[in-house]
């Protein structure tokens, strides 16, 4: 992490995990960058536990989900593993991504950016078309060849209507 060396910036962040352990490691990281009084954690399925008063309130979200489908076992059982959720997207690799999406557009400003990682494994078509439904405008900032699959850093913005 870089530490801005600007007065004028005091930004209000906020980190939010789903598990108790990720946030205890970021809390570990923030603390050994000397970032710990600046950061508020949040242990969250996506937006359910954020105050109330954080609404419309957010200018950036930045989100690396889970983005992966599922693997053919977990979607005929129920077995998945605590760490399986830092991968699993869902059946299609979507679905996670889908549930923030409709809930972050209750905790953004309306000139908001929205930035978050998908993948090529994932129905990107479907994705594609739901962004859309929700009136998001999607710029693909970068995409990179990693091992099995393409890594796409997404831009959403709430179009104008
Ligand atoms: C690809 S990992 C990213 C980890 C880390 N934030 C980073 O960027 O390196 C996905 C993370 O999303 C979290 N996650 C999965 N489902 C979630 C949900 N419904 N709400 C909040 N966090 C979730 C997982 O626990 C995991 O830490």
């Amino acid at each position: 992490m870089i530490k801005v060396n600007n007065p004028n910036f005091n930004p209000k962040i906020f980190a939010s995990d789903i598990l108790e352990e990720s946030i205890k490691c970021a809390q570990l990281n923030a603390n050994t960058h000397n970032f710990d009084n600046t950061l508020n954690f949040i242990i969250s399925d996506l937006f359910k536990s954020f105050p109330k008063y954080l609404k419309q309130l957010f200018d950036i979200v930045i989100f690396n989900p889970p983005y992966l489908p599922s693997l053919q076992k977990f979607t005929e059982s129920n077995n998945k593993t605590r760490s399986d959720v830092s991968w699993d997207g869902g059946p299609k690799g979507i679905e996670v991504i889908m549930r923030f999406l409709c809930e972050v557009k209750d905790f953004v400003k309306k000139d908001a950016y929205i930035y978050f990682i998908s993948s090529s494994k994932s129905d990107l078509t479907q994705l594609n078309e739901y962004i859309k439904k929700l009136g998001f405008k999607n710029e693909i900032l970068a995409k990179k060849h990693i091992f099995f699959e393409d890594i796409i850093l997404n831009k959403l913005e709430i179009e104008a209507t």
